[in-house]
């Protein structure tokens, strides 16, 4: 009968046929769909994968640290850590059509990725984690096989433009299974519960121009909101949760002074596969708690505001 261990052994026997000596690249975001797939390459073909994760300076508090040791520490794969933050911030600067910044964002990482892939000799293949439902999605709205790495990186085309072929393990396997290949594969549940991160990061939650300043207060803030989840027991029953910044400052007063700080939007919502949402009914003590929490914590919030908005009408990010 099927297990995950079976299936784990039949897709290392496929992948060491389909690539026999050949050298990989694969593109890792911190995502469970890269890692399992860069982990599954690595125990199949070992030093033969080279994993670039690309880091646009737009991620959470500590988590660019946190993937490349995870991956280097407990699975020593070859991985290209590509900080390339100043270029990012650098291309984004005073930018604040959500279009705009996600194109830009798009086209740095292609140019990103390649410029590393350019690096590794010999290589032929480029591995993704794209799932089932990726190749329905792709079949039906273009009519072709799925040719993209992750939509979330928004580079389709990618792999003919270097002229590289594509291996995709996970392609027969839904969101559910590839979580539990991971486990399978070793990688904690803390990490294979991780709520969905968008690529273009916090730049589509810092809404109007991205500044480092902002970028900074936000991602403190961020961490104090999903401590205070954490804490209370609740962030395995929320589908994603996560702060913004809004593009306005409002007056506050706070001991003998007043403040012109910026001011901060929380949500969080329950979903089963992202397309529709409702917010998450905190109650009100959470929500006075944490925005007391994280206006005492994090200089340059004054004011936090709780989003209940479900999708539809609105989405799921503010951009
Ligand atoms: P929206 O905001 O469209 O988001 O309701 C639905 C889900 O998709 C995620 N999202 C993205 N994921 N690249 C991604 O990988 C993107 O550009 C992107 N935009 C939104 C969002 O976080 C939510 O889980």
């Amino acid at each position: 009968d099927w297990t995950m261990g079976a299936y784990r052994e039949e897709m290392i026997a496929k992948i060491r046929e389909e690539v026999g000596d050949r050298q990989v690249i694969c593109a890792l975001s911190g995502g469970v769909d890269s890692s399992v797939t860069g982990i599954l390459l690595h125990e199949a073909i070992g030093d033969q994968l080279t994993c670039v994760f690309v880091d646009h300076g737009l991620l959470r508090l500590g988590e660019a640290e946190q993937v490349v040791s995870m991956f280097r520490d407990n699975y020593n794969l070859n991985l290209i850590h590509a900080d390339e933050t100043e270029l990012f911030l650098g291309e984004l600067e005073g930018v604040s059509d959500p279009e705009t910044k996600r194109k830009i964002i798009g086209r740095l990482f292609i140019d990103v990725f390649q410029k590393y892939a350019d690096q590794i000799e010999g290589a032929e293949f480029l591995a993704q984690g794209t799932l089932y439902p990726d190749v329905i999605e792709s079949v039906s709205f273009s009519g072709g096989p799925s040719v993209t790495i992750k939509s979330h990186h928004n580079v389709g085309g990618l792999p003919e433009k270097m002229g590289l072929k594509l291996v995709e393990p996970l392609r027969e396997l839904f969101k559910d299974e590839v979580r539990a290949l991971g486990t399978e594969l070793g990688l904690p549940s803390s990490f294979i519960g991780r709520h969905p991160f968008p690529g273009p990061g916090l730049a589509i939650r810092c809404p109007g121009e991205i500044t480092r300043e902002k970028l900074e207060i936000l991602r403190k803030a961020d961490a104090v909101y999903i401590d205070q989840i954490r804490k209370h027991g609740l962030y395995d029953e929320i589908w994603q949760a996560f702060a913004a910044i809004l593009p306005m400052r409002t007056v506050g007063v706070m001991g003998d002074g007043r403040t012109y700080d910026y001011a901060l939007s929380l949500r969080a919502v329950t979903s089963v596969d992202g397309m529709t949402a409702d917010y998450y009914p905190f109650t009100h003590e959470f929500l006075g708690e944490t925005s007391t929490r994280i206006i005492n914590e994090v200089k340059g919030i004054n004011r936090v505001f709780y989003d209940c908005t479900s999708k539809p009408p609105g989405t799921i990010e503010l951009e």
